[in-house]
């Protein structure tokens, strides 16, 4: 298949794209399939191999049957991207409008979590002006971050009531929206999914990160972290992680694939932290590494995740008017 891999975009994980989708692309090839390469500027242009590329509805993007946006972060990972594709009517990897939006928004994937009963930590979210005192509740240390973005910009751990204006300043600086959360001082776990109706979960595993707590440079430094698969956990622990990755990935109405990250407390207490619908998609990232733990190496994974899409593209043909 001819598949356009929609590559860098707008937000500040522009480098973390390259790098997944150069990854993306020897897999496809290796799995013989033809990727092209579009880049999508920091300004937002696209363009391939320096052409600019012309979108037409109606059209393929150029000439290839699906499209792989391997973007992170807003304007890539928020629906806003997806919309467009939606808009052209072409078949693309990946959760649609309404999945990406709303895992986007950390405010809102919580609230969504807490009506369906999902544990979680405590949290208020807090905009500008709000009365800061009721984030009390929740004692100290707190995280406080950004509803909209990744990588673990903007993020803070508050250790005294003291520094929380100055966080939560941070935070702001990034997104209107801030979340302030309870700390949790569980086992980092990650579980990936890939499906539409029918979604499978990988073998969880244990984020070990080489500092404090999973911060930018323990994500993006070689060395920085260290994924244990399967996570050191009862096997009874361990399917309630693949249980409850498969009840939000439902919940939200993923399709396609998506990385659901967890805290597990004293070993037993398994609680969703959020879910990334793009994760990191490097050879060595942990969303393929999971899967290769569980019997799904690289290339296979991505020829399903071109079916995937291929799939959900069909379905949803008879919705549309
Ligand atoms: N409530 C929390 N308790 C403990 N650690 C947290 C909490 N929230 C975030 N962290 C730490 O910060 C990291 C990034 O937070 P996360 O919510 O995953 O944001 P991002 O979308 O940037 O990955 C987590 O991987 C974890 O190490
Ligand atoms: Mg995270």
């Amino acid at each position: 298949m001819r598949v356009a891999l929609l590559c860098g975009g707008r937000s500040s994980e522009h480098e973390v794209s390259r790098a997944s989708a150069a990854s993306v692309r020897a897999g496809l090839e290796q799995a013989g399939h033809e990727p092209v390469l579009i880049e999508i500027a920091r300004d937002g242009r696209w363009s391939l191999d320096g052409e600019p590329v012309a979108l037409r509805p109606g059209e393929p993007v150029a000439g290839a049957e699906v499209v792989f946006p391997v973007l992170h972060g807003p304007y890539g990972e928020d629906g806003t991207v997806q919309g467009l594709l939606e808009t052209l009517g072409v078949p693309y990897v990946g959760a649609g409008v309404l999945a990406s939006a709303l895992c986007m928004d950390k405010a809102m994937f919580k609230a969504l979590m807490a009506q369906a009963g999902i544990p979680q930590v405590d949290y208020e979210v807090l905009r500008r002006g709000d009365d800061l005192a009721r984030a009390a509740r929740l004692g100290m240390p707190v995280f406080v971050k950004p509803a909209r973005l990744g990588s673990s910009v903007g993020i803070s751990k508050v250790a005294a009531e003291a520094e929380l204006e100055r966080a939560l300043e941070l935070s702001w600086r990034h997104d209107p929206v801030a979340l302030v959360e309870a700390f949790s001082p569980g086992m980092e776990v990650e579980c990936s999914v890939i499906g539409n109706d029918e979604p499978l979960a990988s073998q969880p595993g244990e984020v070990v990160a080489h500092a404090e707590w999973y911060d930018y440079e323990a994500k993006y430094t070689p060395g920085g972290m260290e994924l244990v698969v399967p996570a050191r956990l009862d096997e009874g622990v361990r399917e309630r992680v693949r249980e409850l990755a498969v009840d939000v990935y439902r919940l939200v109405g993923c399709s396609g694939f998506a990385r659901v990250d967890f805290f597990v407390e004293d070993g037993t207490e398994v609680l969703v932290n959020e879910l990334n619908t793009i994760p990191g998609f490097t050879a060595t990232s942990g969303f393929p590494k999971l899967f290769e733990a569980s019997g799904i190496p690289y290339p296979e994974l991505l020829d399903r995740l071109l079916a995937l899409a291929l799939e959900r593209f069909e379905a949803e043909r008879g919705y549309r008017f």
